[in-house]
């Protein structure tokens, strides 16, 4: 069965871990060579990543593309409006057509439901590189991020402070499925799915929602942040006030215990959500996390192609 990766409970704790492992790994196997040659066994030698954008991206778009370069093949970077899918051509044909001339496809878009659609009719996996609902892509170079800076995940009390968005959905569906904890510090009005919440519970995760940012942050072993305003979203004043009170700066970051580290998956809007001392400062894992993207997308290919 084609294996596509638009959760992360499509892969499961266990392949989750393995993917982990096999990022850590192959990063590790690979620090003294420059960033486009591949990796000596070229374990996806010859295929081909089709990258479709619907909304903008530095991170993904980079990192995918030098991801199936390491791992021996290659990326098409597409630009949705300039495709015949930004003329109508529906998803469905055109997971049709990409099926017959890449081997896996990458959809960054807005509604959840498109690149459900999209793994419906594709026959080559498929990869979700963003939606309103989820960012399971970064979730991966987040928990990669922490282990190796020596957080193990079960039992870890991680903090997010401020919107209720897609990343931080893909973060509680780690939670359940890794085994640690959440405190979800939001604004009324703008807290996540309540679905996420609840399928973290019963796979074991304790996960709180705070209207005190204080109390979120409190204890924390990791504080979690991420842009207020998200792409397609509307730049309103009055969430952005509402918003103020959870910003992670020097005093909130104080609270956590003194090994906290920071984690936000960029871009990062200073002075909104994150203060450049926080950003810039020695708690912040920001830069590796960000690094982390090419070589979790790199095990979550492998993984597709079921070589994990
Ligand atoms: N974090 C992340 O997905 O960044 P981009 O929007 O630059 O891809
Ligand atoms: N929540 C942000 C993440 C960007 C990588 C957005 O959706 O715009």
């Amino acid at each position: 069965m084609t294996r596509h990766f638009i959760a992360l409970g499509d892969a499961g704790g266990d392949a989750v871990a393995a993917m982990l492992g096999d990022a850590m790994d192959r990063k590790a196997a690979r620090q003294a060579l420059p960033k486009g040659l591949p990796d000596a066994d070229m374990p996806l030698a010859g295929h081909v990543l089709a990258l479709v954008f619907e909304k903008n991206s530095t991170r993904t778009r980079v990192s995918f593309d030098i991801a199936i370069r390491q791992l021996g093949g290659s990326a098409l970077v597409l630009d949705a409006g300039t495709t015949q899918l930004g003329r109508g051509e529906t998803i469905a044909d055109t997971a049709r057509v990409l099926s017959r001339m890449a081997d896996a496809i990458m959809l960054r878009t807005d509604d959840h439901a498109k690149i459900e659609e999209l793994a419906l009719h594709a026959t080559v996996p498929v990869i979700n590189g963003l939606t309103d609902l989820s960012h399971p892509c970064q979730i991966m170079a987040d928990l990669q991020t922490l282990l190796e800076h020596g957080k193990a995940l079960p039992g870890l009390e991680v903090a997010w402070l401020g919107d209720g968005n897609n990343v931080l959905n893909s973060l509680v569906e780690a939670a359940g499925l890794m085994k640690f904890n959440v405190r979800i510090g939001v604004p009324e009005g703008y807290d996540s799915d309540a679905t996420f919440i609840a399928a973290a519970r019963a796979g074991g995760a304790r996960i709180t929602v705070h209207r005190s940012a204080a109390e979120a942050a409190r204890g924390a072993d990791v504080m979690v942040t991420d842009t207020w305003i998200s792409m397609g979203q509307a730049h309103a004043e009055a969430k952005l006030a509402a918003m103020a009170p959870y910003q992670v700066n020097s005093e909130l970051m104080a609270l956590a215990k003194p090994d906290a580290v920071l984690l936000h998956c960029l871009p990062a809007h200073r002075g909104e959500e994150v203060t450049d001392a926080v950003i810039d400062g020695p708690q912040s894992l920001v830069w590796d996390e960000a690094e982390n993207r090419i070589h979790a997308q790199k095990a979550i290919l492998r993984w597709a192609f079921g070589q994990i």
